[in-house]
């Protein structure tokens, strides 16, 4: 059912009175990488909306190897949200989702360059039936995202608008949107609306503002949180609270 990843999100966004889903991220030696998650979740875990898990812990320890993250996430009811980019034909996507789903995830974040026929359409269908989540990306933070989401299209439109229109229309639960941009933010708000929910991306290592992000409904953050001295007061700083 559609909404359902979103009820969560916004449940666990009200009991912790937090924006911030927690980017996951751990670099260096993969053996201390697991430990080093859990610290920080355990740390973070109050002061938090969500999780997202990136490469660097699904690569080296695959879906069995982060199964202990997975059960603080969920005894902490906070979900937890796949960031692979999905950008391949549909069952292959459908795949990854169920293997998602089934891993106790709750969501994961897609390409919608791959369109809609035999690529996304069907497999965000299935994550609604088994009461998951979707979110498209539609304008990424890092310096060239202009280079490819803001290629104008024959249309004249840009493609970062044309992925946002795909995610209002797709029945997608939410766009990833630089929080760099402000600009953007509000363009994809005015596309999206409101019951589609805006992650942005970009705040603290990759030098965007809390407050450009304002517009957003969550901000995501890694580095910020996952390499400082004191987590926790990190996530606190974000939330704008000491
Ligand atoms: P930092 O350390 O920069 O981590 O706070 C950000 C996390 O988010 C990912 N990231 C993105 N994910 N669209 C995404 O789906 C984006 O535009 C985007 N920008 C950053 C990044 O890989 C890291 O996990």
């Amino acid at each position: 059912m559609k909404g359902a990843f979103n009820d969560r999100l916004s449940e666990s966004s009200k009991r912790s009175g937090s924006r911030v889903v927690l980017a996951l991220d751990f670099s260096g030696p993969h053996a201390g990488r697991l430990r080093a998650a859990e610290k920080v979740l355990t740390a973070t875990k109050k002061e938090i909306a969500a999780v997202k898990m990136n490469h660097h812990l699904l690569l080296p320890f695959g879906l069995e190897g982060v199964r202990g993250l997975v059960r603080v996430c969920r005894r902490a009811g906070l979900p937890l949200i796949a960031d692979l980019k999905v950008n391949d034909i549909e069952s292959t996507n459908m795949n990854i989702a169920d293997s998602l789903l089934a891993y106790g995830f709750d969501c994961f974040i897609a390409n919608p360059f791959v369109g809609k026929e035999e690529g996304l359409g069907p497999v965000i269908e299935r994550v609604h039936e088994k009461g998951g989540g979707v979110v498209l990306l539609v304008y990424m933070s890092h310096k060239g995202a202009d280079e490819g989401y803001g290629l104008v299209t024959d249309s004249g439109k840009p493609l970062y608008r044309i992925f946002a229109e795909r995610a209002r229309d797709w029945g997608a639960d939410g766009v990833v949107v630089s929080s760099k941009s402000p600009e953007r933010i509000a363009e994809a708000r005015k596309i999206v609306g409101k019951g589609c929910m805006i992650f942005s991306p970009g705040v603290g290592a990759q030098g965007g503002e809390p407050e450009t992000g304002a517009g957003a409904d969550y901000l995501i953050v890694g580095r910020s949180i996952t390499e400082a001295r004191d987590p926790a007061g990190a996530v606190r700083n974000l939330n704008g609270r000491r």
